[in-house]
């Protein structure tokens, strides 16, 4: 049985459909403090399969204590964390407290109920702001710019230190590049509170007529059109991938292999703003208004994935192209213009 932190929330729940799909029991551990069960019964409907779900924190230790002896577990997939980049510098406790500290908690729980194959969501972020746009695992980490980014960071730090220290631990670091897109039957996607802040949840919105209009973050970047750039990721090639990960990596014999891999995922192909405004309208059919505004504190011009590590190691590249990601957001979006968010939890 697999473990799947988070598992309600966006990326975890299509990650809890792939997983399902390819055979595996699955649990999901979720606070509920940015989901909701609904992605849960939709993956039922789907699949035809349920995963069982607990309701609370992976900072509370008797809980998880009673979980790994309620259920064998093989292997845990950590999706649960606070992942507001702006929030993060307004409430940075919060950050380090719910994500460094919620790890720290899980990984204990799983050392002493023998459980040692982990996947961990971590981010382009801990690159920091490297002298090339093209990201590779072999760069050094940097200085992410916000307490969100530093807490992944620290994260990936002590992993590296728990494996070094106990060579049984078999680790995953997953770098994600930009996730959008939802699952293309349209039920699952991402649901955003309040006003969003990536581009592509507020896109969406603004073709479904629940905000005006986009206001593009800078026009004078060194980028052909003069937009940031960025490397989109299918949510449902992420998905695949942490499928791929977790089987790679109990697949390893620590004698004589190191158990600490380091992935990065996305498609190595960046799009700028603007692109992605011109590649929602075809998908969507009707124009998306825009206005050009000040660039947002933090932001870089360009960066994209080196995803070819992946490939090597994984045998994984994404499939789903940009009309895929948009097709499939308008689809989510539009079938459910609310998000879950009418339906109770
Ligand atoms: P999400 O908010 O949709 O999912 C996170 C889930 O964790 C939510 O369901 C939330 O209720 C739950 N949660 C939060 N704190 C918890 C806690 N202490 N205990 C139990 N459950 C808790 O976010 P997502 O976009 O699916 O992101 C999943 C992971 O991937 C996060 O760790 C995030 O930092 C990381 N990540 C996301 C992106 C992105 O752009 N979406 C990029 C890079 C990395
Ligand atoms: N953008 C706009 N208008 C908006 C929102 C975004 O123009 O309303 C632009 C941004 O300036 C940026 C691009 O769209 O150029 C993408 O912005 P997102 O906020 O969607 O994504 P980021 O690249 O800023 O952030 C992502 C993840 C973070 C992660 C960060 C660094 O969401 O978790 O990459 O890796 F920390």
């Amino acid at each position: 049985m697999i473990l799947v932190t988070g598992g309600s929330g966006y990326i975890g729940s299509h990650t809890v459909l792939v997983l399902l799909q390819a055979g595996f029991e699955v649990v999901v551990l979720d606070n509920l403090s940015n989901s909701s069960t609904v992605s849960l019964e939709r993956i039922a409907q789907i699949t035809g399969k349920k995963a069982v779900f607990i309701k609370g924190d992976i900072r509370n230790r008797a809980l998880l204590d009673k979980l790994f002896s309620d259920y064998l577990i093989e292997s845990v997939i950590n999706f649960a964390g606070l992942k507001a980049v702006g929030e993060s510098t307004k409430k940075p406790l919060a950050y380090y407290q719910c994500n460094v500290h919620g790890a720290c908690t899980l990984l204990e729980a799983m050392n002493d109920a023998g459980v040692k194959s982990f996947v961990f969501s971590s981010s382009a972020t801990v690159y920091g702001e490297p002298e090339t746009d093209c990201y590779h695992e072999n760069l050094p980490t940097g200085h992410p710019t916000s307490p969100y980014g530093r807490s992944k960071l620290m994260i990936e730090e002590i992993l590296k230190d728990l494996q070094t220290s106990d060579n049984e631990w078999k680790i995953a670091i997953l770098r994600y590049f930009n996730p959008v897109g939802a699952h293309q039957s349209g039920k699952i996607g991402e649901n955003p509170t309040g006003i969003p802040n990536n581009l592509l949840p507020y896109i969406s919105q603004v073709a479904i007529g629940k905000l005006p209009y986009l206001n593009v973050f800078g026009d004078d970047y060194n980028t052909p059109d003069g937009t940031a750039m960025r490397d989109y990721i299918h949510v449902m090639d992420l998905a695949e991938a942490h499928l791929d990960a977790m089987n790679a990596i109990m697949k390893i014999n620590t004698a004589n292999e190191s158990a600490l891999k380091i992935w990065n995922l996305g498609t190595g192909q960046p799009y700028s703003v603007l692109e992605m405004v011109k590649a929602f309208e075809d998908a969507c059919g009707h124009d998306i208004k825009y206005k050009i505004a000040p660039r947002r504190a933090g932001d870089i011009a360009k960066f994209y994935a080196d995803a070819s590590l992946a490939k090597a190691e994984l045998g994984w590249t994404a499939k789903l192209g940009l009309s895929d990601m948009m097709e499939d957001t308008w689809r989510w979006q539009s079938n459910n213009p609310n998000g879950y968010n009418h339906l109770l939890k």
